[in-house]
């Protein structure tokens, strides 16, 4: 599996604490069969993580890296960000200041929870205009996109793609989000499950669990395309065609 949302690079942001929690965290992926990891700290989040990109987080990478080799670890982190959707965002990509996910056209974007609907579509209009694909992470979070289901047909017809969160599956944000994370599913409205982990403790990138449940709610191939197929595709920068 490939996990596309996961805050294991150390000390930048709320995710893993130093290199010994993020050498924890990637042995916890790999023992659930994940074999790629794209790191994506929180980015340009108002009065919170700016984390512009640069060398500071390239180090973290390299030497994460460096020691998941050197303890025989099996797994790669390749280089994203979670970037919040504030500002002007395209302008930022276009300084460097903010990364896509492994230098593709996929940009992992978050909103403010109690972002409006009318705002969150802009800011992804703005995005699609310019070529770049919004990825909302955890869309079952957001309020607007809990209160009416058409907001995610709307972002689906525009060109978006959705990341559901591996805990929401499970009720890990409340039994509303984990209802509209299933309807997601049920609609065939997700394109992605990630698992947004953040320490090897709670919220952690264990996936089997959450991939075993949707072979067995949904089907065996659905789980396939979220887990393995579409972040496959989106690593290499290849289109993505949803099922809706
Ligand atoms: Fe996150």
């Amino acid at each position: 599996m490939i996990d596309i949302h996961c805050h294991i690079l150390d000390g930048v942001d709320d995710g893993s604490y130093c290199l010994a929690e993020s050498v924890e965290m990637a042995k916890i992926a790999v023992e659930s069969g994940t074999r790629l990891i794209v790191a994506t700290p929180h980015a340009n989040t108002p009065d919170g993580d700016k984390n512009v990109w640069g060398s500071m987080l390239v180090n973290k990478l390299a030497t994460l890296n460096r020691q998941l080799k050197a303890e025989n670890v099996p797994l790669t982190v390749c280089a994203g960000q979670e970037v919040f959707s504030a500002g002007d965002v395209v302008s930022l990509l276009r300084s460097g200041a903010v990364i896509t996910l492994n230098s593709t056209r996929y940009l992992l974007i978050e909103f403010d929870f109690y972002e409006r609907t009318d705002a969150i579509i802009d800011r992804c209009e703005t995005l699609l205009a310019v070529g770049i694909v919004p990825v909302i992470a955890h869309p079952e979070r957001y309020e607007a996109l809990k209160e009416d289901e058409q907001t995610a047909f709307s972002l689906k017809r525009r060109g978006c793609l959705l990341q559901i969160n591996s805990g929401s599956l499970f009720g890990a944000f409340g039994r509303t989000a984990q209802n509209v994370a299933h309807d997601f599913l049920s609609e065939s409205l997700a394109d992605f499950v990630a698992s947004d982990a953040h320490s090897p403790y709670v919220r952690t990138p264990y996936l089997a669990d959450a991939h075993e449940m949707v072979s067995e709610m949904y089907s065996l191939d659905y789980a396939d395309m979220l887990f393995r197929v579409n972040p496959g595709l989106l690593i290499r920068d290849k289109e993505i065609r949803g099922l809706y």
